[in-house]
């Protein structure tokens, strides 16, 4: 969703600004906007469209801009529809605004501060530039006009604010959604997220939020509302520097599934003493795991996917009681959560809205909460009693693919670490599952090896329209997240099954050549998997069946076949998933999509 640049400093603003807003583009967007100051004239220009970054840049190309102050940002239409009038930023008086987030009330806001006749867009955030200016106007006061602002705002909002007359110097304030700023010898910078700030330093602190914070080309200051001066913590960032660009690969999806083997490898590092889980380093206390007597976890899309595997491993390898739920459904629901419930969020970006709101609802239910994570120092890290990061890098692609693994990474430690606390395994048993853990990063760079074979299969695929993926049990669950990623980047709309189910309506829309996914890792299950596929090939299914190495039979040759490599049943949800997101991306880049961008979505969604 929006994206937010902010650069004060020593350079020209202009490259920064389109630079991070290029980099930006991932979070899904469609105008672009950039504000940036004129100190000799104490004036702020305003450059914005509908349209990509490279139309923003085009439109100043030839405008003389020297300045060393400005901000940017990436629009997600949400009030007003896509036009040039709506992007941002807006003005109002001397006060310029970038938004990212909601602002609920601002109809009322209308009203109230007798607006109408004077706003030149449809959206919200020209009603908080407009009311920010009605009290600097009044108080000629910076801080003050953005706390009487901000008191009058209801819903979330991460404002970045220039005001004309105080050249070089910029405002920001934030509810829920994020922002994350640095200073450095080049000068101080804000931006939404993470990836943007990448490229300039290691080194950063997220805005605490209602705080006003104030950046200056070598200074950065913030207070809280009542006055009171805040000190940043800075964190430390442990992405290597080029780890958000491209490295010679068309689209991010291809870079990012080809790092896997390095992204889990990296997740399972120091996680692990004498061959059994430990999670010191991580501050999480056996406790959390042995005094719950339930787990649930709450997440959206892909992250809830990964949910779906560990409540299969938990209910076969600890027999607990354990829910997966989605989180924008979650608070509805009437949950039950108690004190004995251990919830874990599980989140990339670690900024979803509907997964923070839900463990928030958790929290105050009185559950011990874990979160699962990507980004450090994100919202959801920081509500969370205890935080678990997925060490896999920066993730650009809008389709998750290494975030994935390296949570289900984190939940297969969890599992065998809970296993051994519960005294439900040995310590043999846990070091036997860890050691083939630690060989998943190797079983998988062989299967990229092999990632021809999953293009020819893709190649078959391309033209479908609709499209099933069977399988049973575990394999049920890898298959809702390899029918995500089909949906998502190729736009064919996929289904998957469990195959028993089949039979109990979807069968009726197998016809001659209906591509049926069909998915075999699990050995207890496979015979039933089986009859159901044969079951579908004799209604005219064109099958392209994904089985595990030691499962392929006689009978199984008559079938398209990608061959998995070989690891214990519990961990083939690795290859497995790895080989559908193959195709996904085959299919998304034959058919020449914008595989990293697809149409309608977000990186991070920060609303509900
Ligand atoms: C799909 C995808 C989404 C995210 C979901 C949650 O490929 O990426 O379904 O998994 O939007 O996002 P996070 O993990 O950032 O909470």
């Amino acid at each position: 969703m929006c994206g937010i640049i902010g650069y004060t400093g020593k350079k020209q603003v202009k490259p920064i600004i389109i630079d991070a807003l290029t980099t930006l583009e991932y979070r899904g967007y469609d105008s672009a906007g950039m504000a940036v100051c004129n100190a000799k004239e104490k004036r702020t220009d305003v450059y914005k469209c509908a349209g990509r970054v490279r139309d923003l840049s085009k439109k100043c190309e030839f405008k003389d801009i020297n300045s060393t102050c400005g901000i940017g940002h990436t629009r997600w239409a949400t009030h007003g529809g896509v036009c040039d009038a709506n992007a941002h930023p807006h003005t109002s008086g001397s006060v310029t605004v970038v938004h990212n987030g909601i602002i609920e009330n601002y109809k009322d806001l209308v009203e109230e501060f007798d607006l109408s006749g004077s706003l030149r867009s449809e959206t919200d955030t020209e009603v908080a530039a407009a009311i920010l200016n009605h009290y600097y106007q009044k108080t000629k006061d910076p801080k003050k006009a953005v706390k009487s602002a901000v008191k009058r705002l209801k819903g979330t909002f991460a404002l970045v604010i220039l005001f004309a007359d105080i050249p070089d110097v910029i405002y920001s304030i934030r509810n829920v959604s994020p922002i994350v700023a640095t200073l450095s010898d080049e000068g101080a910078m804000l931006a939404s997220d993470l990836t943007a700030l990448c490229q300039f330093t290691d080194r950063y602190f997220v805005v605490p939020e209602y705080t006003i914070v104030e950046l200056r080309k070598d200074a950065v200051s913030m207070w809280s509302l009542e006055d009171n001066e805040i000190i940043p913590e800075y964190l430390t960032m442990n992405w290597e520097k080029n780890s958000a660009e491209k490295n010679g690969y068309p689209f991010y999806m291809e870079k990012e599934i080809m790092e896997q083997p390095k992204a889990i490898r990296d997740t399972v590092f120091g996680r692990t003493k004498g061959g059994i889980p430990n999670f010191k380093a991580d501050g999480v206390p056996d406790e959390l795991f042995t005094q719950c007597e339930r787990i649930c976890v709450v997440a959206c899309g892909t992250a809830m996917h990964a949910g779906l595997v560990f409540q299969a491993l938990v209910k076969n390898r600890l027999h607990m009681h354990i829910d997966v739920e989605l989180a924008s459904e979650f608070m509805y629901s009437d949950p039950v959560i108690d004190d004995k419930t251990l919830v874990i969020a599980v989140s990339q970006s670690g900024e979803t809205i509907d997964t923070l709101e839900a463990l928030k609802y958790a929290r105050r239910k009185g559950a011990k909460s874990l979160a699962i994570i990507n980004v450090r120092g994100s919202s959801i890290a920081r509500e969370s009693d205890y935080v678990m990061y997925t060490n896999a890098g920066p993730e650009i692609a809008v389709a998750s693919t290494k975030a994935y693994t390296t949570q289900l990474t984190l939940f297969y430690l969890i599992v065998c670490k809970m296993a051994y606390l519960r005294g439900v395994m040995n310590d043999d048993e846990v070091r036997d599952c860890i050691r083939s853990l630690k060989r998943v990063p190797e079983v998988i760079n062989n299967l990229l090896d092999e990632r021809n074979a999953i293009h020819v299969i893709a190649r078959g695929i391309i033209n479908a329209k609709d499209l099933f993926m069977i399988g049973r049990g575990l394999d049920y669950s890898i298959l809702m997240e390899g029918s995500l990623k089909l949906k998502e980047v190729s736009y064919i709309h996929s289904e998957a099954y469990a195959s028993g189910e089949l039979k109990h309506g979807p069968i009726a829309l197998i016809t001659e050549n209906t591509p049926v996914v069909a998915l075999v890792t699990q050995e207890r299950i496979m015979s039933k998997e089986l009859s159901n596929i044969r079951e579908v090939k004799s209604r005219g299914a064109a099958i392209a069946l994904f089985i595990k190495a030691d499962l392929i039979q006689q009978s199984t040759r008559e079938f398209d076949t990608f061959v998995l490599p070989n690891l214990p049943d519990e961990l083939m949800v690795f290859p497995a998933s790895v080989a559908l997101q193959l195709l996904a991306y085959y299919v998304s880049s034959d058919k020449g999509f914008d595989v990293d961008k697809p149409r309608n979505l977000a990186k991070v969604v920060t609303v509900e």
